[in-house]
């Protein structure tokens, strides 16, 4: 089972924008993917009328998707565009499901209202009670980092709540595989609540490499992240679209 994992796409009405999108696409369609999942930033704030042209082009991977926003979203626009799809009642928080024969994806809106950091805690009552409700291998995916990554300056707007997140997970015992999130548009892996840890390259501009006082040039394609679940193990792989 493949899913395939977009993050940052920030639209903003523009070409060049929907041309780093258009070329994963492009390139993730062949592989005819089992579900897609979007971890945060759709559009750019103050172009929020483009996820209907966002939604458009995810359709054409022909498979499920599954959206969560980031902290440059607009709940209301994108509960409008997609609210239909994940039965989005109300504006927050725009949590999702999706069963998948065998495997669970889990997204968690950890997005905190006019604020660039997220908080899990809103959220944790529910997820707990979905984790346990049904004991299949899980992926959870958010926009903001639960973890440190390291980064000089990425950090500051980190996902609050981590260590109750870490808790719910690890009370979910085996039912979490991994937890996957965006937002600091740099691919990475790492480890937390003792499960495999990522985060997907953006598809719009990439940050740069900043670690321990060090820079380095930006370099980095649009890309994405290809989560590989086969006999019981979840195996993730970054790839960069040049
Ligand atoms: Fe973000």
């Amino acid at each position: 089972m493949i899913i395939a994992q977009l993050s940052d796409i920030h639209a903003d009405g523009s070409n060049s924008r929907f041309e780093r999108l258009d070329r994963v696409l492009d390139w993730l369609r062949p592989l005819r993917p089992d579900a897609l999942i979007v971890s945060g930033d759709l559009c750019e704030a103050q172009f929020f009328k483009t996820y209907p042209a966002v939604r458009q082009r995810l359709e054409t991977v022909l498979c499920p998707f599954f959206v969560v926003p980031g902290n440059v979203d607009d709940h209301v626009e994108m509960r409008s565009a997609f609210g239909d799809l994940y039965g989005w009642t109300s504006d927050r928080p725009l949590n999702v499901i999706g069963g998948l024969n065998g495997f669970r994806v889990i997204g968690i809106d950890v997005t905190v209202e006019d604020a660039h950091h997220g908080d899990a805690l809103p959220v944790l009552d529910w997820l707990g009670q979905e984790l346990a409700r049904d004991q299949v291998p899980t992926l959870i995916f958010q926009h903001q980092h639960p973890f440190p990554t390291g980064i000089d300056n990425k950090d500051r707007n980190v996902c609050f709540g981590g260590d109750e997140l870490a808790a719910v997970i690890e009370a979910a015992g085996d039912t979490v595989l991994g937890l996957t999130c965006g937002h600091v548009h740099r691919p990475l892996f790492t480890s937390f609540a003792g499960k495999q840890a990522t985060m997907a390259p953006s598809v719009t501009r990439a940050n740069k490499l900043r670690l321990d006082g060090k820079d380095s040039d930006n370099i980095d394609p649009p890309g994405l992240m290809l989560h590989h679940f086969a006999e019981g193990r979840l195996v993730s792989h970054v790839v960069g679209v040049a």
